[in-house]
């Protein structure tokens, strides 16, 4: 055999099997030919939270945790951050290379085409209550766009999903914009196809009486930069569920509202909103040493730090730091970055933390700008969702072109029951109490 084997040897049976070495992995059935008897099922492997399986292999984004390294198609992070606009790096994602001028200028043309949406669609989002978290409202209203457009379905068509990408791309930000203003009971802003990607929504958000919102640069730019940070990020929880979802050939709108609802649970991309209700909480930096014993007690956990897969700092998070002091030349400077920084800086020089290699992750800082731009924290995970949807699109796509998948379907180990006979209700004695 070849170098790039493994060889198990079963202790049940005596035999041995030499495995073959992919890409750095095992296959996990492979292993399904080490069987005690022909009736065995065969071995599985077991990974409760994908811990150590890799689901896809994926051409799109490149992480390595231990050296905080991000990469979009071969692209350091820092340099599409520093160098790039928002949809020049959606087009990177999607495509395999960055545009040329032309392609670029295409590319935002045709985006622009689709950032209407129907009537119908503003309806519905009419329909929800003035304090609905918007995080729920973008949920149901990208799921709902599955219902205005049946052509989705054809996933397998190349000319359909692209139409579906450039609606999803389009349309993401009026949804978000629509979603902030009815909050507000203030009346809808509709695209305004002559500004940029970022400009455009920051009109459709804050434009009041004057004909057209003149947003900020610094500010305008600022977000577009949160934008390519927040764009895509390997096999996290919302990309895995789009996977999972889209696997059944499901349309991307509903693929899209369930990555986009994983998206929203505090421990993925609502933890942004956490961070500002953990800094509201502790409120001064005098109370950072007790915050942090009661984290450290299991009372808690420190919001924006920690990652699956970063053991080092984040590289998001130190360009969000940079961005945050160039917003406050134009903002007021939050409070709350120096109750930040404070708190990072006793985090890392903590044991506790230090230990279980936890640093500040892309939500540690990306809230405490938003705040200073005038949003509102339920506001917070829309604004990581808008940029994510073009990463999902292109997982989308590569899924749907990538031989090897099928729907997706994992194994389980059974531990209830085995067979029982169902006896007369009145000799049943029901379930014991439980916490469930
Ligand atoms: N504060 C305190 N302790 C923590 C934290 C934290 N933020 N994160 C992890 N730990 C501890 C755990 O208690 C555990 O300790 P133990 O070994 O003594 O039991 C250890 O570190 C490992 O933690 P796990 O939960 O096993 O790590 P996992 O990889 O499953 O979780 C996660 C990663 C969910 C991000 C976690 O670090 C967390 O909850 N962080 C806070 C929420 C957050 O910021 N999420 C955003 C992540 S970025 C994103 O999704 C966009």
């Amino acid at each position: 055999m070849a170098d790039e084997t493994f060889t198990i040897h079963d202790h049940r049976t005596g035999k041995s099997y030499d495995t073959r070495i992919f890409k750095g992995t095992v296959r996990a059935m492979d292993l399904r030919q080490i069987k005690t008897d022909p009736e065995d099922f065969g071995t599985m492997s077991y990974d409760p939270a994908f811990m150590n399986t890799a689901s896809c292999q994926s051409a799109i984004t490149f992480i390595d945790g231990d050296r905080g390294i991000l990469r979009y198609r071969g692209y350091p992070i820092e340099q599409l951050a520093e160098h790039c606009s928002f949809l020049e790096v959606a087009y990177l994602l999607l495509y395999g290379e960055l545009p040329t001028e032309s392609q670029l200028k295409e590319w935002v043309r045709e985006v622009a085409l689709h950032t209407m949406i129907h009537e119908n669609l503003k309806k519905i989002m009419d329909g929800f209550h003035h304090d609905a978290h918007r995080m729920g409202i973008l949920v149901s209203t990208l799921a709902a766009l599955s219902t205005f457009y049946p052509d989705a379905k054809n996933v397998l068509d190349p000319q359909v999903r692209r139409l579906q990408t450039l609606r999803l791309i389009g349309k993401v930000p009026t949804i978000a914009a629509f979603a902030y203003r009815h909050s507000l009971g203030l009346p809808y802003v509709y695209p305004d196809n002559d500004l940029g990607y970022t400009e455009n929504f920051m009109n459709m958000l804050w434009r009041m009486s004057e004909p057209k919102l003149v947003a900020n640069p610094v500010l305008a730019r600022a977000l577009d930069v949160l934008f390519i940070l927040h764009a895509d990020h390997e096999q996290n929880c919302g990309t895995n569920t789009l996977r999972t979802v889209a696997s059944a050939h499901a349309d991307p709108f509903v693929a899209i509202a369930a990555a986009a609802a994983a998206l929203s649970g505090p421990l993925h991309g609502g933890a942004n909103e956490e961070v500002l209700k953990m800094l509201d909480e502790i409120g001064t930096k005098e109370n950072i040493p007790a915050f942090i014993e009661h984290v450290k007690a299991g009372k808690g956990r420190l919001m924006g730090f920690g990652h699956r897969v970063y053991k080092n700092y984040d590289p998001r998070a130190r360009i969000i730091k940079r961005t945050a002091e160039e917003v406050f030349k134009v903002t007021q400077r939050n409070p709350k970055l120096d109750i930040a920084i404070e708190l990072e800086r006793i985090a890392l020089d903590d044991e506790y933390f230090v230990k279980r290699k936890l640093y500040p992750n892309v939500d540690f800082y990306s809230g405490i700008i938003y705040q200073a731009m005038g949003f509102k924290p339920e506001m917070f995970t829309v604004l990581f969702a808008i940029p994510r949807v073009a990463g999902w699109l292109a997982q989308w796509q590569e899924l749907l072109l990538d031989p090897d998948q099928k729907i997706s379907r994992p194994r389980q180990i059974y531990i209830g029951h085995d067979k029982r006979d169902v006896i007369p209700i009145d000799k049943r004695t029901g379930p014991k109490a439980t916490s469930a």
